[in-house]
């Protein structure tokens, strides 16, 4: 039984409900002894009627009295009972309704818990009020939503992640078979591309550990007021003589008034490094770079534009997703990055408190992407 009343809230509930009539009971008729003959008397007195002041016939009155208080008595007390009566019989229903209305929800949400932790991430309590326990249903409803993306996100994270370990091993796994088998002769050539794509494979790791680290937050910004120019230089520097090399124009348009912005200079230079190194990449020999960067409002918007391939209007809502290439065909073909150098830039703008976007007007105009970075105090 005490076990019981351990186990269930509504019990516990019901138990003080009770205690609290109870008491309330006890109070009324101990204090109604103590009180009634005094005002009885003093309400008869009142009305001229005490044994005192009756003369001679002060005995029999006396007894009157007595009689008198007697009945009155036995009819409060039995007022009383019925009172009490009709007392507890409201408070149990409505200690019977309350607590009905608090337990419904707790344990609709201990049941909704339980199907969550056995993997059904889709498990939803209703919302009902808006009292507290409305307030833990919507929460709940919000922490079980958050469990459910993070979920869709580990499968199509690992579902990606195999499929594009696969490729390269499969590559170095036949480019193997047809060595032992002599159907590829030894050749250097053989080797270099073994080797090629096992450092596919490398920077394919790597890639992902810096995206899961990006992704986490798991990393301190170091926010500093930063000039925009000497950020821009130091890429645009480190990246010259590939851009010399592919002989394409790297032009810088910064305005002269350009404030300084709130950025960790290495995330900075990160950013800026993916961006670039994109352009370069998917421009071709011979074509022209144009990084630009200007105010607006409380921020600076810094753009790197290209007039390379582009990227066609249906594959532009996905650019900035993991994994994502326009052409991914050509993209493994000609070596080219994982798809998740955009997404980490995402990433790190967010994180800077910006935003960043694309442009571009289709296959072979050319493409621009702008980030912005909070002008720093
Ligand atoms: N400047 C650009 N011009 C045209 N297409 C681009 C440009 N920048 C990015 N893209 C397209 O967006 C895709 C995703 O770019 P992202 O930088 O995320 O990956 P990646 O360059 O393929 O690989 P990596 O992870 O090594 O950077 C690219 O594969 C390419 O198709
Ligand atoms: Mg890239």
């Amino acid at each position: 039984m005490a076990n019981y009343f351990h186990r269930h809230l509504g019990a516990k509930l019901f138990v003080s409900y009770l205690a609290i009539i109870l008491v309330g009971v006890i109070v009324l008729v101990t204090a109604s002894q103590f009180i009634l003959p005094g005002a009885f008397n003093r309400h008869m007195a009142g009305m001229g009627m005490t044994s005192g002041m009756m003369g001679n016939q002060g005995m029999g009155n006396a007894d009157n009295m007595s009689q008198l208080y007697m009945d009155f008595r036995a009819s409060f007390n039995e007022a009383l009972i019925y009172a009490g009566l009709a007392a507890m019989i409201v408070a149990v229903l409505f200690s019977m309704y309350l607590s009905r209305s608090v337990i419904a929800p707790v344990h609709a949400m201990s049941l909704a818990t339980q199907r969550i932790t056995d993997g059904r991430f889709d498990e939803r309590v209703r919302v009902e009020g808006k009292d507290e326990l409305a307030q833990l249903a919507i929460r709940f409803n919000q922490m079980a939503e958050k469990l459910s993306e993070v979920e869709t996100m580990r499968r199509r994270l690992i579902g990606d992640v195999s499929h594009e370990l696969r490729t390269p091993l499969t590559a170095i796994k036949g480019s193997m078979e047809g060595l032992m088998d002599g159907v590829l002769p030894a050749t250097e050539e053989t080797f270099q591309q073994i080797h090629a794509e096992a450092d596919r494979l490398n920077r394919l790791v790597d890639d992902l550990q810096e995206l899961s680290r990006v992704e986490a937050r798991a990393y301190e910004l170091d926010l500093r007021s930063k000039d925009v120019s000497a950020l821009v230089q130091t890429v645009t520097r480190r990246l010259a003589p590939q851009f010399e090399m592919k002989q394409i124009l790297l032009d810088l348009q910064l305005a002269p008034d350009l404030p300084r912005v709130l950025a960790d200079e290495d995330r900075a230079v990160q950013l800026l490094t993916n961006l670039l190194g994109n352009a370069l990449q998917y421009t071709p020999e011979h074509g022209r770079v144009i990084v630009s960067a200007r105010r607006s409002n409380h921020e600076v918007m810094i753009s790197v534009r290209d007039n390379g391939i582009g990227i066609p209007p249906e594959h532009l809502p996905q650019i900035f997703d993991r994994f994502y290439r326009a052409d991914a065909s050509r993209s493994r073909r000609a070596g080219g990055g994982s798809g998740i150098g955009l997404t980490i830039s995402r990433a790190l703008v967010e994180a800077h408190g910006g935003r960043i976007w694309v442009e571009s007007a289709g296959e072979g105009q050319g493409s621009t992407f702008t980030f912005t970075m909070p002008v720093a105090k």
